[in-house]
């Protein structure tokens, strides 16, 4: 992975502390962030097979995944090409990491509240911004549309 984004290893605590506080509200949280990423995009509902309960489970797992290990993404950096592929065959495209990104961070503004300082917010975006370059990394653009 790039060297520039490396988590200074304040970040990497904020990412995991504030987790901690989102854990007890995971129902919530999981309520707002689907509800954003739905109304941002609603053609990414259909990419979505399970119920709300696993696609809860889903979210829940990408975060806990993200918080554990994001102090050493080496460590998970061939886990996450794999998950890039998979998120390929589940027809996520590369634009679509945009419209995530915007969701959990609206979803973990409403759930932290007065706790989601810019310092916060950026530390959470650093995270997401090394998780997805690994995957991106696995994900083709989508072929241009045929000349007329
Ligand atoms: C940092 C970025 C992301 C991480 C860490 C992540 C993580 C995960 C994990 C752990 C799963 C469970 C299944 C598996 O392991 O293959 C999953 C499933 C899924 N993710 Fe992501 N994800 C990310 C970005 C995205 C984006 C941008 C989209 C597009 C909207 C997306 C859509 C999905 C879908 C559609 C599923 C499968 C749901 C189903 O089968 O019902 N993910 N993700």
């Amino acid at each position: 992975l790039e060297a520039e984004l490396r988590l200074a290893r304040e970040q990497a605590e904020i990412v995991q502390s504030t987790w901690r506080a989102v854990l007890p509200v995971g129902d919530t949280f999981a309520e707002l962030f689907y509800g954003r990423l739905f109304a941002l995009d609603p053609q990414l509902r259909r990419l979505f097979r399970g119920d709300m309960v696993e696609q809860g489970r889903n979210l829940t797992a990408m975060l806990s995944v993200a918080a554990a290990n994001i102090a050493r993404p080496e460590k998970i950096s061939v886990a996450l090409r794999q998950l890039g592929k998979r998120h390929a065959s589940y027809g996520v495209e590369r634009r679509h990491f945009a419209t995530l990104e915007d969701a959990l961070v609206f979803a973990l503004e409403h759930a932290l509240i007065d706790v989601f300082t810019a310092e916060v917010k950026a530390a959470w975006q650093a995270a997401y911004a090394l998780l997805s370059s690994a995957m991106l990394a696995e994900i083709t653009p989508r072929a241009p549309a045929p000349a007329p």
